[in-house]
């Protein structure tokens, strides 16, 4: 999409990825009022202003700002408020502990409704199911267990299955064009090949992370596991995680499609 006008971040987080769009598309505003008043005159008869709207239930902002992004205090369990075809792009990134499971179809038409006619919806999800390349991992070790225990804290909450079907519910509600791809992750420096070994190398770290920062609260308050155990068992999942012969990679299924005219 060369020049979108109106984007909305659902979820934006750090503001990391609102922040990039809004400054690679900075709108016509300066800090001088009479320029400003000019400039935005000029940019609406041009149709160029571009807005970037990110919306997140958790309050922080970001130390900087570009001017033309608005960010807001929003929960998306709630219908959206926003006008229909309102943006051109609608962006989705990582939503799927934050949406109620009886929520998503009705989160994917309001994604649907407020996207304009031409305009486009892309959505990036992790699915925590961890996969060795080389079959080495079983059942029985941690990252299989801390696996199965994330899905089972999460039942009748949070559907950690929705990545898997993204595609599909981005055609139920009626968006067209959907193109889908898996990319794989791996959690540490195990490849071959240059590119994914240096891209293992740089994830460890994040992966090392979430293993314990996902894991605390729903293990022992919603499971009931000792903290002791929680800790043990994330040890011996970093452990194997970040152990190149095991060869370990996580699926990030990634959607986009447009609101056909
Ligand atoms: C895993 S983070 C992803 C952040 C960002 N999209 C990214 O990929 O870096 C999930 C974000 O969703 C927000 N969130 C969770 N539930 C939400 C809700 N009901 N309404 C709005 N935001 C929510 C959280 O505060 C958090 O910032």
């Amino acid at each position: 999409m060369s020049r979108p006008r109106r984007v909305l971040d659902c979820g934006y987080g750090c503001g990391l990825w609102c922040t990039e769009v809004a400054d690679a598309h900075p709108d016509c505003q300066t800090p001088d009022m009479t320029v400003m008043a000019i400039h935005n005159w000029i940019c609406v008869l041009a149709n160029m202003t571009v807005k970037v709207i990110g919306v997140d239930i958790n309050p922080r902002q970001p130390d900087e700002v570009p001017d033309n992004l608005y960010l807001q205090l929003d929960d998306l369990n709630r219908r959206f408020t926003f006008s229909s075809h309102n943006f051109d792009l609608v962006h989705s990134h990582m939503m799927v502990s934050g949406i109620h499971t009886t929520r998503w179809t009705q989160y994917m038409r309001d994604m649907f409704r407020v996207t304009r006619p031409g305009g486009w919806c892309q959505m990036v999800e992790m699915y925590l199911h961890v996969q060795s390349d080389n079959g080495t991992l079983t059942d029985d070790h941690a990252l299989r267990r801390w696996s199965d225990l994330y899905f089972e804290s999460h039942e009748g909450l949070k559907d950690l299955r929705v990545p898997l079907r993204l595609p599909a519910m981005m055609r139920e509600a009626s968006f067209e064009h959907v193109e889908h791809r898996m990319v794989q992750l791996h959690t540490c420096a195990w490849s071959n090949d240059e590119r994914d070994n240096a891209i293992g190398a740089a994830n460890r770290e994040n992966v090392q992370r979430m293993l314990s920062a996902l894991a605390i609260y729903p293990f022992t308050e919603r499971l009931g596991m000792a903290i002791q155990d929680v800790q043990l068992l994330v040890a011996q999942a970093k452990l194997e995680a970040s152990n190149p012969a095991f060869k370990v990679t996580s699926s990030f299924p990634a959607s986009r499609a447009k609101w056909s005219n």
